[in-house]
């Protein structure tokens, strides 16, 4: 295995300085409840319109969008245009949508900040949205070829010739599956095995996802995790209002979870529904502008973005623990260590994947033989990690999740007054994502 450093390493931020002006999200809702009847597009344009609402921005301000969705529509591919349309934003501003699984948010605040970084725009919106409820449904191969067949066909008979032979079971509906194309493995069996070859025991799995649920309970009850939420009346008969996540679960217990059986691994297995993140519909969004720009317009940024780093591993290694190889990269691009930084927001995909990452990051032996460093990266006071809990409590749209965890992290690195917090993200195809942000003292 290739240690990962190098010329990575030694990179820094160049260009223009990137800040973060507001961060706003639809509440998240566990998909098949509130949010069945809306599409990613619908969820991206609540959270674009309330971002700019808040930041009491003209539309006509934005030079462009960009927009991440996992589980794209085959309907409207590039989501970002389709949700900056209908948020108000001018026709005239340029829209392109990434994808970079559960990192796709991510993805788009980086290439928002590269692009501003150059000068080639000073005010851009990204972020993510997805429905895990309103998913395209394929027909198998074969039908597939008989319909496009029978719309080529010239006559009725040879319309009805495509279909000659064909057998009950090509009808059967193909749903995509959270799985790695290159493996076969779901997300959730890599967790499993995660879980075995880092010894994670089902207890430690469970306190980790009883913390998520406390800590995302007294983030809603005390108004911290409902600032950045946008109420939303959810159409089409506007009477229900979604004002909170609904995945949070107040009366769960250690007990409770003990109960639960393992989903992945039925015989032998500890990741359970309840310490894995839920399916999940929901959309996010931030605002990014120059220093200068936003200095011009007299926004008192959130913060700045000083570095950030992607990696990635071989996916039938740990899949999830891209973590571990992405944020070294991105503290030395900020030219810091893991003991500068004074808050910390982890995707939460599942409490065996949070607790691998812990483990590789806090070892020697990873630091010697995967990172080709002579010492472990280390981990901070675990009370300043995921302080409103994570996604296993508040839910993973998997496109929104990267633009929540950056408002998430500021909004509360600016209520604690504090200098630099990391955010990392673990996401499939075995990449991970880190970045550093930072507030002027
Ligand atoms: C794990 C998973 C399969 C569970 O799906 P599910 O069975 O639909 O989950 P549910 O929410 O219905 O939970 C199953 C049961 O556990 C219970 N449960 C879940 N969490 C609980 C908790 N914290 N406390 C108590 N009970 C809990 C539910 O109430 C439900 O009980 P019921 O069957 O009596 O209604 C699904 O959430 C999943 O695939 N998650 C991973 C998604 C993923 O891979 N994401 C990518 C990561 S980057």
């Amino acid at each position: 295995m290739q240690p990962i450093g190098g010329e990575q390493m030694s990179q820094v931020w160049e260009g223009r300085r990137v800040a973060v002006i507001a961060g706003c999200r639809t509440p998240f809702a566990r998909s098949g409840t509130l949010f069945r009847d809306l599409t990613s597009i619908e969820l991206g344009t609540f959270a674009v319109r309330e971002l700019l609402q808040r930041a009491e921005l003209p539309a006509a301000e934005i030079d462009e969008i960009i927009y991440g969705t996992v589980i794209s529509s085959p309907l409207a591919p590039n989501i970002s245009r389709e949700v900056g349309l209908s948020a108000g934003i001018p026709p005239t501003a340029a829209a392109y949508s990434v994808s970079r699984a559960c990192a796709s948010s991510n993805q788009a605040i980086t290439s928002a900040a590269d692009t501003i970084a150059r000068g080639y725009a000073d005010t851009i919106i990204a972020g993510g949205a997805e429905s895990l409820t309103d998913i395209p449904i394929l027909f198998s191969r074969r039908l597939r070829n008989r319909l496009v067949a029978a719309s080529r066909a010239k006559t009725p008979l040879a319309k009805l010739k495509a279909f000659a032979g064909l057998r009950l079971r090509e009808l059967a509906p193909v749903t995509p599956a959270i799985a790695e194309p290159s493996t076969g493995e779901t997300m959730g069996e890599s967790a499993e095995r995660m879980a075995k070859e880092n010894g994670i025991a089902r207890e430690a799995q469970d306190a980790w996802a009883l913390r998520s649920h406390r800590r995302a309970a007294e983030g809603t009850e005390d108004g911290r995790l409902r600032q950045e939420i946008a109420t939303i009346f959810i159409p089409p008969d506007y009477e229900t209002v979604a004002d909170r996540d609904n995945g949070i679960r107040t009366d769960t217990s250690m007990e409770k979870l003990a109960a639960l059986p393992p989903v992945f691994d039925r015989k032998d297995g500890s990741v359970t529904a309840g310490n894995s993140s839920p399916l999940t519909d929901g959309a996010a969004a931030v605002l990014l502008m120059s220093e200068e720009k936003a200095k011009a317009l007299g926004y008192e940024p959130l913060g700045y973005i000083r570095s950030y780093a992607y990696a990635a591993l071989d996916p039938a290694d740990q899949l999830l623990q891209g973590p571990a190889f992405a944020a070294p990269i991105a503290l030395d691009r900020a030219g810091i260590t893991m003991q500068d930084i004074e808050l910390w927001e982890i995707h939460e995909a599942f409490a065996a994947q949070v607790l691998s990452n812990f483990q590789w990051l806090d070892s020697d032996s990873f630091a010697r033989e995967r990172l080709g460093r002579p010492q472990k990266i280390g981990l901070i006071d675990e009370e300043r990690i995921n302080v409103m809990g994570g996604s296993i409590a508040l839910g993973h749209p998997f496109g929104a999740t990267g633009a929540r965890l950056t408002t998430t992290l500021l909004n509360e690195m600016r209520r604690r007054d504090l200098g630099l917090g990391l955010v990392t993200v673990c996401a499939a195809g075995a990449m991970g994502f880190a970045m550093i942000l930072e507030r002027d003292g």
